[in-house]
């Protein structure tokens, strides 16, 4: 007998986003479809990262969820509990909605001691005195600045003005904190360092996160999934090894890491294990398909990372096999890079503890099968 395990009982989604829409009107009476039929869920104790490049909307989604902007149609769900419904006329105001947000500028209160900015969203909440400062002093220590409790923002550098935005958003204990770009006003160091900590002090804390960046490395390393967005859409989502393993699409490949790319044509339909023959400038290849839905006669991008190319001075016996000549040889301290030229391309490999190969010498790249993938091109407009 079938069961339903696991659906009675199991806590709800911290937030569920049904196909939302939000245009935006320009001054010019242009039309942006800023929010674009998103579904979208975090779980419980989750960190979402959302990643696209400016001007995507990823602000916009953040605002809809905190109550700040409101959406065309669609439905959110907090902890289960509808916040708006566009079918219902249900909208929910953002201090009903129990989430804490930071901002992309981090918006402390200038006349306010780093104290009283942390302490602001409690005392609107009917906590008592001795219970705000014991709170506002825990989340201090958590960001690793108490002594800074009496310091106002302009006496403070970046880096402890974003600990002081990082404390405000956690001292409510709720559990959903928005991030919009927390750590864009710092430096490369203390961004680093902030990551790790924030890292730390969700996991401990167990908040659930939705963090929006266009930085590719940060969303890699704070997410449990990451949903990558383009114009309005969410276009992939999944673990960070997931996006960056097995992209759908050119897009999705190009913006989680770099890529060597080869445009083709798909010569038949995936067959059922899963791969596609995909001709190509450099001859027929076959290719893991992303999508089993191809057609014969499509253009696809085949796509390899630098990382799963191998060198080798012989021909190999691999069945995927390019002769070509070293155009560059770069030492990277933590790797070594090549750009091979083969026919008319350029390919990247980059190698761990390998010797550089003399420029000007003729090598074979090959590349194992699993690592060849042929993906979707979202926009056939771009090189
Ligand atoms: N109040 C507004 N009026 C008109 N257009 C807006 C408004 N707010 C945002 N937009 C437009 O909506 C789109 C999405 O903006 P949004 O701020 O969500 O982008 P973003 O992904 O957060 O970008 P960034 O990384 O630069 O912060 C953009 O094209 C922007 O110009
Ligand atoms: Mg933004």
């Amino acid at each position: 007998m079938s069961t339903q395990a696991g659906v009675a009982g199991d806590k709800p989604n911290i937030v569920e986003v049904r196909r939302l829409i939000k245009h935006f009107y320009r001054e010019d009476k242009t039309v942006v479809p800023a929010i674009d039929n998103v579904d979208l869920e975090v779980h419980p104790g989750e960190f979402v990262v959302l990643l696209g490049p400016s001007g995507c909307g990823k602000t916009t989604l953040l605002r809809c969820i905190a109550g700040l902007e409101k959406p065309d149609t669609g439905s959110i769900q907090i902890q289960g509990k509808k916040v708006f419904d566009s079918s219902l006329g249900l909208v929910v105001p953002p201090e009903r909605r129990n989430i804490s947000m930071i901002f992309q500028s981090y918006a402390l209160w200038p006349h306010m001691s780093a104290f009283d900015n942390i302490a602001y969203p409690l005392r609107s909440r009917n906590v008592t005195r001795a219970s705000i400062a014991e709170r506002v002093h825990g989340a201090l220590k958590l960001v690793g600045i108490p002594e800074l409790a009496g310091q106002f923002p302009a006496q403070m550098s970046g880096g402890q003005q974003q600990r002081i935005a990082l404390a405000r958003a956690i001292v409510s204990n709720d559990d959903l904190v928005l991030f919009d770009e927390p750590l864009s006003n710092v430096d490369a160091k203390v961004r680093e360092q902030l990551r790790i900590e924030l890292l730390e002090m969700q996991r401990k804390l167990g908040f659930s996160a939705l963090y929006v960046t266009h930085d590719q490395t940060e969303a890699m390393a704070l997410a449990h999934r990451v949903a990558i967005i383009r114009l309005g859409k969410v276009v992939q989502i999944g673990s960070p090894r997931d996006v960056y393993e097995r992209p759908n699409s050119r897009y999705v490949a190009r913006f989680v890491g770099t890529t060597n790319e080869l445009k083709g044509t798909v010569v038949s339909a995936p067959g059922s294990d899963g791969t596609v023959r995909v001709a190509t400038e450099l001859g027929e290849v076959v290719a893991i398909a992303a999508n089993p839905a191809f057609k014969t006669g499509e253009t696809v991008a085949v796509v390899i990372r630098p990382e799963r190319c191998t060198l080798s001075s012989t021909e190999p016996t691999a069945p995927i096999r390019w002769q070509g000549t070293i155009d560059a040889a770069l030492f990277l301290g933590s790797h070594t890079e090549h750009v091979v030229r083969i026919g008319e391309r350029a390919f990247l490999e980059w190698g761990v503890g390998s010797e550089l190969r003399e420029v000007g010498a003729r090598v074979w790249l090959t590349v194992a099968p699993e690592h060849v993938r042929a993906v979707t091109i979202l926009d056939p407009t771009e090189k």
